[in-house]
């Protein structure tokens, strides 16, 4: 088969190697991809959230199945476009994707399934929304209702911050989409984890646990970043508490969707608070995450792009996934600076000299290629993720992997699964 991922991140990497080693796959392209993934397969530069262009270049190519990694495309109705085509894909529909691209939409889902999930409240204008921060007080959560590229939500532990945010999100700061209107909810506490299952829009499987560590600094401390490092499986999702989020709030979730005639198709991403044994839900993604993805896919496999197959073809049903029983971790190295601003164009040296197989991978995300040497080209640069028969050893090896890598202008978290591998010190590496 010609098989078409779109995206260019780490998240993708992982998609494409997991993708490639199918037998099925004949022709991989990924677009527009970045150096790392340039090295294992085809790459094209088009622009993947523009669904007549997409569906031209799957025709043009005779691509049989196409891949959507990142939310912008499925948001945008890229899915739509190529089904419209005749040419099978694995994502949802942009009228499925609202339960990621509008906080709102998921919260009235939530609300006419009866998940469980944080008391909420939406407002179209800033008066109404202060003055309902001053009702409730802190502390409280507030986020822009659209795609804010993870950065709209504000968890504010006093009523100042909650208001400044309001005014930020209304004067557009997070787009003028993102800044139309605002959900203030229930400051939740517990500990978070994140389950990701399949869904063909009907049968849900489920296909791994993750935590991820979202700010910047060790410890969980400093400004959220699209995510530092993760891990999976998350201890803390217990099969028994598994089975709570699947009957109480994945699939009323899903059969809610379905019966208002927008079944969902795809993956779907639940970001869960867990406190005494009780999880709600805190968002939903309706793609992998990253850097979610590059552990899962380690687990995984080749595997999965059967699975996501029958996932299009409505077969799930008949699927099952074989799971070793080991543990992945992803460590990402970022450009120092990040999640703020950063330079570019630094090299990145060693990368040849790693172990790359079914238990050690390195997957890029901003790099690019010049001169023969991989180059720095984002802020988060390089997800080093290792397997292993515990959390511990998987660490242990991606560990050794980094520092096989010579990149001063690069940084990375020491602690990555620090919950798992027993707080409350995050254990340290010199
Ligand atoms: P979201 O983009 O909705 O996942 O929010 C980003 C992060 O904000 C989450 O991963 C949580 O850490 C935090 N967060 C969001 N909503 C809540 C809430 N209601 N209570 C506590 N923390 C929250
Ligand atoms: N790592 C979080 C996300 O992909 O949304």
């Amino acid at each position: 088969m010609n098989i078409l991922v779109l995206g260019s991140g780490g998240r993708e990497h992982a998609l494409a190697w997991a993708i490639k080693q199918n037998p099925k796959c004949d022709r991989l392209i990924v677009a527009p991809g970045n150096a790392g993934i340039a090295q294992m397969s085809e790459t094209a530069d088009i622009d993947i959230t523009d669904g007549g262009v997409v569906a031209n270049f799957a025709e043009e190519n005779t691509i049989d199945f196409v891949v959507i990694g990142p939310e912008a495309p499925l948001a945008a109705g890229v899915a739509d476009r190529l089904r419209d085509a005749g040419v099978p894909v694995f994502g949802p529909t942009a009228a499925a994707a609202q339960l990621e691209a509008s906080k709102a939409f998921t919260k009235e889902i939530c609300d006419a399934c009866g998940a469980p999930t944080a008391r909420w409240a939406r407002f179209d204008n800033a008066e109404a929304a202060r003055a309902h921060i001053f009702e409730t007080g802190a502390p409280i959560v507030v986020k822009a209702d659209g795609l804010a590229a993870g950065k709209g939500v504000v968890v504010a532990m006093d009523e100042a911050t909650a208001l400044a945010a309001i005014d930020d999100i209304f004067a557009g700061a997070f787009g003028a989409e993102a800044g139309a209107s605002v959900v203030i909810e229930e400051f939740m506490e517990g500990e978070e984890a994140s389950f990701f299952v399949l869904c063909d829009g009907e049968t849900v499987l489920p296909i791994g646990t993750a935590q991820d560590h979202k700010r910047v600094g060790e410890g969980d401390t400093g400004p959220n970043t699209g995510g530092m490092g993760a891990y999976s499986p998350a201890p803390i999702l217990t099969p028994e508490l598994q089975e709570q989020v699947l009957a109480r709030i994945i699939r009323p979730t899903v059969s809610e969707m379905a019966r208002r005639g927008t079944p969902f198709q795809g993956v779907l991403y639940a970001g869960l608070m867990i406190q005494d044994g009780v999880a709600r839900l805190v968002e939903y993604n309706v793609r992998f995450g990253d850097p979610e993805c590059q552990a899962l896919m380690l687990r995984l496999g080749a595997q999965v792009f059967d699975l996501m197959l029958a996932c299009t073809e409505g077969r799930l049903a008949e699927c099952a996934v074989n799971w070793a029983d080991d543990h992945a971790i992803c460590v990402v190295m970022a450009a120092r600076g990040y999640p703020g601003s950063y330079d570019k164009g630094s090299v990145i040296r060693g990368l040849d000299q790693l172990l790359e197989d079914s238990r050690h991978m390195t997957f890029h995300a901003g790099t690019a290629e010049r001169g023969g040497e991989i180059v720095a080209a984002g802020g988060r640069v390089l997800g080093v993720t290792a397997r292993g028969a515990s959390l511990s050893e998987a660490r242990e090896e991606a560990y050794a992997m980094i520092a096989g890598i010579d990149w001063p202008e690069g940084f990375y978290r020491r602690d990555i699964g620090w919950r798992a591998l027993g707080g409350p010190t995050p254990p340290g590496k010199d």
